[in-house]
C-alpha cells in the first residue's frame, strides 16, 4: 500500500535547494524532494519569532468514557493522549491562526514588521477559497501580503517552512509568516471511538527570514505517496478518491495502516534529514516530532538513537492538532527555556497524502541575541 520512504541522499549535501530526487537515489515509484541549506554561499534562513494557541476548552479521556465505549486506560496506553483542546462552535481555522499570531506578537512585538508573504498550512481551512492565509493576513495587519494555503495534512508545517525558506533564499520574499491552523474536531465523527479520541484544535505561527550565518534551516526532506490516499482523507469537492473510494462526511482513517506508514517514514525521513545536514543523532539537542501517538514517537526515537528526554512531547495535553502539533511543541519548548540559542533541532512529521517531512535547524534565539547586543552596547564593546 505505501511506498519506499525517502532514502538518505548519496549526493553532496551542498547541492541546490529544490531539486527533485533523481531516479538513481529514489525508487522509481516515488518522487521526493530533498533540500539542503548547508551551502554557506546561500543566505542563512531561519525562524525569528514564534507563537501558538490552543483553545481553553479541555476535553478529557473521562469525557469520552462518558459517551463512547472507551476507557482512559485504552486511550493512554494506545496513544499517550490524556486530554485535548476543542474550539468553540463559531471558531474556525482562521481564528486559531489569528490567535497564534497574536501570541507571537505578545512575545515578539515587532515580529511581523516587514512580513510580505503569509503561508497557512491547514487541512481544515475555513473555505476552499479564499485561502485561510488571506483571512489571517487581513486580521493581523498584513493586507497586501502574498497569501496562500498549503495542503499537506499533518506534514504541513514542515512543508510550509521549506516553502518559506525557498522563497527567502530565492529573493521572492523577504519575510514569511508561516501559520498552522486546524479545527480537526469539527470534521471528525465525534461518535466514532476509533478517531474522535485522537484530535484537538489549535494553531502555531512562526516568522521565517534571513538569520546570521551558521543558524537556521540546514536540510529539508519532503515526500508523498498518493497511492496511500485511501488510508486517511476528508472530503472536499469530489465524492470519491481515485480507485473509486467513496468519501463520506467525516475524516476517514485506517489507524493500523497509518501507524505502520508513520513508523517507517518518520524514521527514514528524519535519518535522511540528519544525513543531508551532516549530523548524527548525538548532534541533535531536541527532536520535535508530529504529536499523533506516543508509540510512533518512541519508535522514531529508537530508530534515531535519540532519547525520549531529548524529545518534545505535548500530545498528552493537546492530542493531534494536525499541522499545528510541531509549532505548538516548538513554541512551548522555547517559551519554557528548554530550547536554547545555537541548539540543533530535528523536526519530523507525517500525515494524509500520505505525506512526510523532516527538517534540521540550528536554533536562532533572536531575543537572546538582542539582549547580548544591548549589554555589549552598554559596556561600549
Ligand atoms: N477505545 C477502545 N477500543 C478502541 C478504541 C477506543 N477509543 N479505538 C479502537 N478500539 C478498538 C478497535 O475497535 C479494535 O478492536 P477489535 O480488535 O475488536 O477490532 C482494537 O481497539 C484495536 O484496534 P487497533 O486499530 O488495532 O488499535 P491500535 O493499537 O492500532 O490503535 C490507533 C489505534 C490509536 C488509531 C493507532 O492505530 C494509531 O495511532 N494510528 C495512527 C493514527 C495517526 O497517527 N493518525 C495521524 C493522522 S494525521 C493527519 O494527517 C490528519
Amino acid at each position: 500500500m505505501t511506498q519506499d520512504a525517502p532514502r538518505p541522499d548519496k549526493a553532496s549535501p551542498h547541492k541546490a535547494s529544490t531539486d527533485k530526487a533523481s531516479p538513481d537515489k529514489a525508487s522509481t515509484d516515488k518522487a521526493s524532494t530533498d533540500t539542503a541549506s548547508t551551502d554557506t554561499a546561500r543566505p542563512a534562513v531561519g525562524i525569528t519569532a514564534l507563537g501558538a494557541y490552543a483553545p481553553p476548552k479541555v476535553v478529557t479521556n473521562a469525557d469520552f468514557e462518558a459517551r463512547l465505549d472507551t476507557s482512559d486506560e485504552w486511550i493512554v496506553s494506545r496513544t499517550g493522549i490524556r486530554e485535548r483542546r476543542y474550539s468553540e462552535p463559531g471558531d474556525f481555522a482562521s481564528d486559531m491562526g489569528v490567535r497564534a499570531v497574536q501570541n507571537l506578537l505578545e512575545r515578539f512585538p515587532d515580529g511581523l514588521e516587514g512580513v510580505d508573504t503569509v503561508v497557512c498550512a491547514t487541512g481544515s481551512p475555513d473555505a476552499m477559497f479564499p485561502a485561510t492565509a488571506s483571512l489571517i493576513a487581513a486580521q493581523v495587519g498584513l493586507r497586501g501580503a502574498a497569501a496562500f494555503d498549503l495542503s499537506a495534512a499533518c506534514s504541513g508545517f514542515v512543508y510550509a517552512c521549506s516553502v518559506a525558506h525557498a522563497l527567502v533564499v530565492a529573493g521572492t520574499a523577504r519575510k514569511v509568516l508561516v501559520v498552522s491552523a486546524e479545527v480537526l474536531t469539527k470534521i471528525v465523527d465525534q461518535g466514532d471511538r476509533n478517531i474522535a479520541i485522537l484530535f484537538g484544535d489549535g494553531g502555531g505561527a512562526v516568522v521565517v527570514e534571513a538569520v546570521p550565518q551558521g543558524y537556521g534551516f540546514e536540510s529539508f526532506v519532503l515526500g508523498s505517496d498518493g497511492a496511500g490516499a485511501g488510508s486517511l482523507y476528508i472530503r472536499c469537492v469530489a465524492d470519491r478518491l481515485p480507485g473509486n473510494i467513496p468519501m463520506g462526511q467525516y475524516t476517514y482513517m485506517n489507524g493500523r495502516e497509518v501507524f505502520k506508514f508513520a513508523v517507517r517514514v518518520l524514521g527514514d525521513s528524519g535519518l535522511a534529514a540528519m544525513q543531508k545536514a551532516g549530523l548524527g543523532s548525538k548532534d541533535v539537542d531536541w527532536l520535535i516530532p508530529h504529536q499523533a501517538n506516543i508509540r510512533i514517537i518512541e519508535s522514531a526515537c529508537e530508530r534515531f538513537g535519540i532519547p525520549m528526554d531529548k524529545t518534545v512531547i505535548n500530545l498528552d495535553r493537546y492530542g493531534n492538532t494536525s499541522a499545528a502539533t510541531v509549532p505548538l511543541a516548538l513554541a512551548e519548548a522555547c517559551q519554557d527555556g528548554r530550547i536554547k540559542d545555537g541548539q540543533q533541532l530535528l523536526m519530523v512529521a507525517f500525515g494524509g497524502g500520505l505525506s512526510w517531512a523532516a527538517s534540521t535547524m540550528k536554533w536562532y534565539d533572536r531575543a537572546a541575541h538582542a539582549a547580548k547586543s544591548k549589554v555589549l552596547a552598554e559596556v561600549g564593546a
